[in-house]
């Protein structure tokens, strides 16, 4: 038996901003048969992540694609993997049956063929939607956990500024830390974003960047008494203005830069005189630097989810031809909370 699945690819290297007619959907036929003695794993894809990062893939040449194994240069005209959930359909490998739900690393795509040695497991969604295991229990919700808690190392009472707040990591650094004792502020790109962030997550404050032309007032403003904690994920201006206003013994987390990702000619300059008086600490990191948390960050999630204590904002669009508008509307704020999109729609494809 064959299934027929359509795939996201890129035309060509992307090196500025992502428009839809960078990408083509391409149609294979799959196999459900295996040879034999292969160990490959056929999977229907469920629910896959769109993240920002996966444009750093696809430019002519980034770091990313040198220093993250994860992050590694997307060829033009090649299938894109990405994180996701999907249900084994056919296995050649011991770990996985058929019927298994999975996470791990599968395509834009319809269906996936996993080869041996890819991060793939087998999924207990533990009594919560399969789209939680993409966002607020996936690499998301990881990365939110350990920039805030590994990377900020904050004390309660201290004061939080979270930049790209209502987005899919932004607004669970900001729950993580009010859930810890501090002052939490966010920045978000509308009102209706600024709304969600204080009515509904609990920011102490929130303010839409886009109305604001100083941002270094505007920051003065809201931390009256300046900053402990910075968890970037904008980079350019943002950075500038939050390490002008933080106190001393700031810790800045860059988390990521994406107003840079669309413009090579956008660059934070922090004064870097700021950062020597002020013994400011500004340091990137990436998500699988700390996979060792992972057990810790699932048990705390999952405890705050089920007493409520924590809420989840997601963005889920339907269909692989979904896909490259999903990934462009990153990039100009389309997105409330974390973006995926869901490949299928049987329930007894989806249901736990
Ligand atoms: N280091 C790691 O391991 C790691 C892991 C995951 C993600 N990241 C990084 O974390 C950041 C957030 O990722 P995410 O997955 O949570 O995405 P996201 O925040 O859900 O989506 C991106 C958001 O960024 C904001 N944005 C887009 N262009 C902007 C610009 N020019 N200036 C200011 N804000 C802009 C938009 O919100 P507004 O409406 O507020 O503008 C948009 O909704 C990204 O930089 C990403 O690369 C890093």
């Amino acid at each position: 038996m064959e299934v027929s699945s359509r795939y996201v690819v890129t035309k060509a290297h992307i090196d500025g901003a992502p428009k839809e007619s960078d990408f083509e959907l391409k149609s294979e036929s799959i196999s459900l048969l295996l040879d034999s003695g292969s160990n490959d794993v056929i999977v229907k894809n469920l629910f896959v992540s769109i993240d920002p990062y996966q444009l750093n893939r696809m430019k002519s040449q980034s770091s990313s694609q040198i220093y993250s194994t994860l992050a590694a240069a997307i060829n033009p005209g090649e299938a894109i993997d990405a994180y996701g959930v999907a249900k084994v359909l056919v296995s050649g490998n011991p770990e996985f049956q058929k019927d298994d739900l999975v996470v791990g690393f599968i395509t834009w795509g319809d269906y996936s063929v996993i080869k041996p040695g890819a991060m793939l497991r087998k999924l207990d969604p533990m009594g919560f939607p399969l789209s939680h295991h993409v966002g607020i229990l996936g690499f998301s919700g990881l990365t939110a956990y350990v920039g805030f808690f590994e990377v900020c190392k904050p004390k309660k009472g201290e004061k939080v500024f979270v930049s790209a707040a209502s987005g899919s990591v932004g607004n669970l650094v900001g729950q993580y830390a009010k859930l810890f004792g501090c002052y939490v502020v966010g920045s978000a790109g509308s009102t209706e974003k600024v709304q969600i962030l204080k009515e509904k997550l609990g920011f102490d404050d929130a303010f839409n960047y886009k109305e604001e032309s100083d941002l270094k007032a505007t920051l003065r403003r809201y931390f009256p008494d300046g900053i402990d904690i910075y968890f970037d994920n904008v980079g350019a201006e943002m950075q500038e203005a939050a390490i002008a206003n933080m106190n001393v013994f700031g810790r800045v987390a860059v988390c990521g830069v994406i107003s840079e990702y669309t413009d090579s000619g956008r660059k934070a300059t922090p004064d870097m005189i700021d950062i020597v008086y002020r013994r400011i600490k500004i340091q990137g990191f990436l998500v699988t630097d700390f996979l060792n948390v992972y057990a810790d960050f699932i048990s705390t999630t999952c405890d705050h989810l089920r007493a409520g204590k924590m809420h989840t904002l997601e963005d889920i669009s339907t269909g692989v031809e979904s896909i490259p508008s999903s990934l462009i509307g990153l990039f100009s704020g389309h997105n409330i909370g974390k973006k995926m999109v869901q490949l299928a729609y049987s329930p007894i494809d989806i249901e736990v």
